[in-house]
């Protein structure tokens, strides 16, 4: 058994020696899994998701809640895990997904959940009583038309009433996060920065990545944290803080107003620092969000495999972890599946 109720207090759990923890052949050691609970989204943003010709996983391939928790229990009880995230597609539209959230809340985790936002005005509160922590928003305008035209959805004011329920349902901390495409939502950084300021919310701005499915990625639409970090600090002055195990880059308003977050996955990859897992919706455990293959944990557990088959493909994909995704090099390859698929 990891992890102390005590700890669960922090944003960050603290661990007592796993069983088998997940150290790769770069000595980094996992303890942060997250768990897509379905492909299907009720947005399509454009950088995610062709407007049309999706096809979803049929339910049947679909990992059950009972499925999810005996692989997350095992994870956490054997393997050290202390951070779990639960992830779409758009997680919300998972049916009962306090069930399942009631279910994890039991392990002793940091349990978060990052979301579109859409739906959070009516879940937040039955979240937050199932026992998750917090929740991190993607909202990548304040303007209801370019809005509509980013997700192709009427939803902005339906968002920005979910991060205010996030808020009141006391799931702490609320983050927001931006993708920011060049000529495209680049010229509302200080507005969305400011609106966080105003709200008490940690904006985390994110550099476009190469995972948007339909291949639309060029390098030129990446709006790199350098200039982003100059367009906010014209307006509110910031100073670094430590980064830690995470992909975002954290600052101080240097008045007092707060953070703001930067997650340069192209420009200044954390790759070294990783701890992440993946488990996609139809049960594939992932080392990296760009890797090319997946490990079947699903098969493992429908054929009736024991935990022990569970930790050997387990502990197989943790070591076979690349280095990094290698964005900016010639011999980058795209994922098959996009972000939705994944799970971000
Ligand atoms: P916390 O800081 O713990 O709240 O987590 P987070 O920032 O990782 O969570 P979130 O789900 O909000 O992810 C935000 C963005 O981080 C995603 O859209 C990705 O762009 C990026 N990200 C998350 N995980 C990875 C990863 O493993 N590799 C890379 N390169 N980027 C990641
Ligand atoms: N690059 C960067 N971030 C992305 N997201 C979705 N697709 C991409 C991409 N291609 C973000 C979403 C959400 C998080 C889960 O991932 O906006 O905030
Ligand atoms: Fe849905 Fe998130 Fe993809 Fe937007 S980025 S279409 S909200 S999965």
């Amino acid at each position: 058994m990891i992890g102390s109720l005590g700890s669960l207090m922090g944003a960050t759990t603290t661990t007592t020696e796993a069983a088998r923890p997940l150290v790769d052949s770069f000595g980094r050691v996992h303890r942060d899994l997250r768990i897509s609970v379905t492909d299907r989204c009720n947005f399509r943003c454009t950088y995610c998701m062709p407007v049309e010709g999706m096809t979803w996983l049929p339910r049947e391939e679909v990992l059950t809640f009972e499925e999810v928790e005996r692989i997350a229990r095992l994870l956490v009880e054997r393997h050290g895990v202390n951070s779990i995230r639960l992830t779409g597609g758009e997680p919300t539209v998972r049916a009962h997904l306090p069930v399942l959230v009631g279910k994890l809340a039991a392990l002793p985790v940091d349990l978060s959940l990052t979301t579109n936002g859409a739906t959070l005005a009516a879940v937040a509160p039955d979240l937050a009583a199932a026992g998750l922590r917090r929740v991190n928003v993607s909202l990548d305008s304040l303007r209801p038309e370019r809005f509509e035209e980013l997700t192709r959805r009427d939803e902005l004011s339906n968002v920005l009433a979910g991060i205010e329920a996030a808020v009141a349902a006391g799931l702490s901390p609320v983050k927001v996060n931006v993708v920011v495409l060049r000529e495209v939502n680049d010229d509302e950084i200080v507005d969305l920065a400011r609106y966080g300021r105003d709200r008490g919310v940690t904006i985390r701005f994110i550099e476009f990545m190469p995972l948007d499915g339909g291949g639309a990625w060029r390098p030129d639409q990446v709006v790199t944290q350098a200039e982003i970090l100059g367009r906010i600090e014209a307006a509110f002055p910031l100073e670094p803080l430590a980064r830690g195990h995470a992909p975002a880059e954290r600052f101080r308003y240097l008045d007092g107003a707060g953070e703001v977050g930067v997650i340069p996955s192209v420009t200044r990859p954390f790759c070294d620092q990783c701890d992440r897992i993946r488990l996609t919706a139809d049960g594939q455990l992932r080392s990296c969000l760009f890797s090319l293959d997946d490990h079947d944990l699903r098969t493992v557990v429908r054929s009736g495999g024991s935990d022990d088959d569970l930790s050997d493909a387990i502990e197989a994909c943790v070591g076979s972890k690349w280095a990094g995704h290698a964005i900016n090099q010639v011999q980058f390859v795209r994922p098959r599946r996009s972000m939705s698929q994944i799970g971000g």
